[in-house]
């Protein structure tokens, strides 16, 4: 199809910056994307309400919400149906997506992590947690990656990476701060490489 944008879902648990990142990084290159929702499993957080601000769906899924881990699962891919949805990127996303999800969307899930992966990834290793284990082993660089996602916390191949340095005197806090703002360039650099094969 000619004019056919690729929708994009974006799953988020906090802040949203990440997401904000990529909404206006597809503004701003005019990649050929769209937001089909934001899907949170939280009911109010910061990219809910930006979802909502920017007129993207913004919906509230949540496994209490539902008697089985089966009926939770058969909500999320019907919700990713009626979307339409041809991608999902994860962006603070604190749990983990369902396995029938997954293999319904084999190579078509990204997740951001805040660190060199294979290094500083799996479970338990998320927000201050990661940069405190970077800074704990002594490394003198680390960065950010985006994945494709299979059943396996951080383990699916590598899409793109991006390094920053540990200064002598950082704090995990510090070293967040930095490694945020290279997410901030390398998800939308990942998403360009994935639609059109541009690497920035
Ligand atoms: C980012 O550090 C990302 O790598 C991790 O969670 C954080 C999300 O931040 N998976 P935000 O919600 O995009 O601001």
């Amino acid at each position: 199809m000619a004019n056919h944008k690729t929708r994009l879902a974006v799953f988020c648990s906090g802040t949203g910056s990440n997401f904000q990142s990529l909404f206006h990084a597809i503004e701003e290159r005019r990649l050929p994307a769209e937001f089909a929702l934001c899907l949170s499993n939280r009911s109010e957080c910061g990219a809910i309400v930006f979802a909502r601000q920017h007129g993207i769906p913004a919906i509230h899924l949540s496994e209490k919400q539902y008697e089985t881990h089966e009926a939770f699962s058969s909500a999320m891919l019907k919700t990713l149906e009626e979307h339409d949805v041809d991608y999902i990127l994860l962006a603070g996303y604190l749990r983990k997506v369902p396995e029938t999800v997954v293999d319904a969307y084999t190579y078509r899930i990204l997740n951001i992590h805040p660190a060199l992966l294979p290094d500083f990834g799996g479970e338990g290793m998320y927000g201050i947690n990661v940069h405190k284990a970077v800074l704990e082993a002594g490394c003198k660089e680390s960065g950010a990656t985006v994945h494709y996602v299979d059943p396996e916390y951080d383990k699916g191949p590598v899409l793109l990476q991006k390094k920053v340095p540990v200064m002598p005197d950082d704090t995990p806090e510090s070293l967040a701060a930095r490694v945020l703002e290279c997410e901030h360039k390398l998800y939308p650099d990942a998403l360009e490489k994935l639609l059109v094969g541009n690497e920035s």
